[in-house]
């Protein structure tokens, strides 16, 4: 079932100043003002549907006894719903609408098959180890190719939130695996891995889908936080085999042959 997201009253706050895309040469203007628009919607949307998987996150935590860690997580949900306003609020700078149709969210899995501690493992591999990750390298990029001003503070911001949901992930992971009785034991930890084999295979699919190899936008309109797809495949791909197959391994151990 869809509803409608409407973010207008809370992002047309928080309007960043942007320089004006009209101001490109060649009648590039409009087209990357659309593109942006687009862009940042999705954005929007995809930010503020992170808000119930960190809530789920965290009654998942709160049930395996872990109530620091919940409330974390439950934090993470409402930097997250920040985030989606931040967005809304580059897609009305730009002149469009913080509006969208939205689709119910996926429930996030139970995993009711293992016992509490293992099934959160599986759910903070899946989204802050992976997912946040993944955003972490992305964003980083993108911003370092953005001149200096507010849309690049903009996204600084959103950017030092999403390094703390990776490292809570990648912290907690390494807290439930450490001592000499680990919450997270030898068997649990070759289960957590072939889970881990799955979930990549998903994750690379999942962030491909959104980085479209058509997407090769000028140079120009990085300074609205466009950027070439195939890059960010291949930056997705690098933090994949790089940093989240060699994260995992530091804290499960080696992956099972
Ligand atoms: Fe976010
Ligand atoms: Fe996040």
């Amino acid at each position: 079932m869809s509803a409608r997201l409407d973010l207008r009253g809370w992002s047309r706050a928080l309007q960043p100043t942007l320089p004006d895309p009209d101001r490109l040469p060649q009648g590039l203007g409009p087209q990357v003002r659309a593109a942006a628009i687009a862009t940042w919607r999705a954005r929007m949307i995809n930010e503020h549907g992170s808000a119930p998987v960190f809530e789920a996150l965290a009654q998942q935590a709160a049930a395996a006894g872990l109530d620091a860690t919940a409330r974390e997580l439950a934090g993470f949900a409402h930097e997250e719903r920040h985030h989606g306003a931040l967005c809304g609020a580059v897609v009305e700078a730009l002149g469009g609408e913080a509006v969208a149709t939205i689709e119910a969210p996926t429930p996030v899995p139970g995993h009711d098959e293992v016992a509490p501690i293992e099934a959160l493992a599986r759910n903070v591999i899946s989204v802050c180890c992976m997912s946040e990750t993944i955003a972490v390298a992305l964003i980083d990029a993108e911003r370092l190719q953005m001149p200096q001003g507010p849309l690049r503070t903009l996204l600084t911001a959103i950017l030092a939130d999403e390094v703390g949901h990776a490292r809570a992930g990648w912290r907690l992971l390494a807290s439930l695996c450490e001592g000499e009785r680990p919450a997270l034991d030898a068997d649990a930890r070759v289960r957590l891995w072939a889970y881990a084999d799955v979930a990549l295979e998903h994750q690379r699919a999942h962030q491909h889908a959104h980085l479209p190899l058509a997407s090769r936008p000028p140079a120009a309109a990085a300074a609205w936080g466009l950027c070439d797809g195939a890059s960010a495949r291949t930056l997705c791909d690098d933090t994949i085999a790089h940093v989240i197959v060699p994260g995992l391994a530091a804290r499960l151990g080696p992956a099972p042959r």
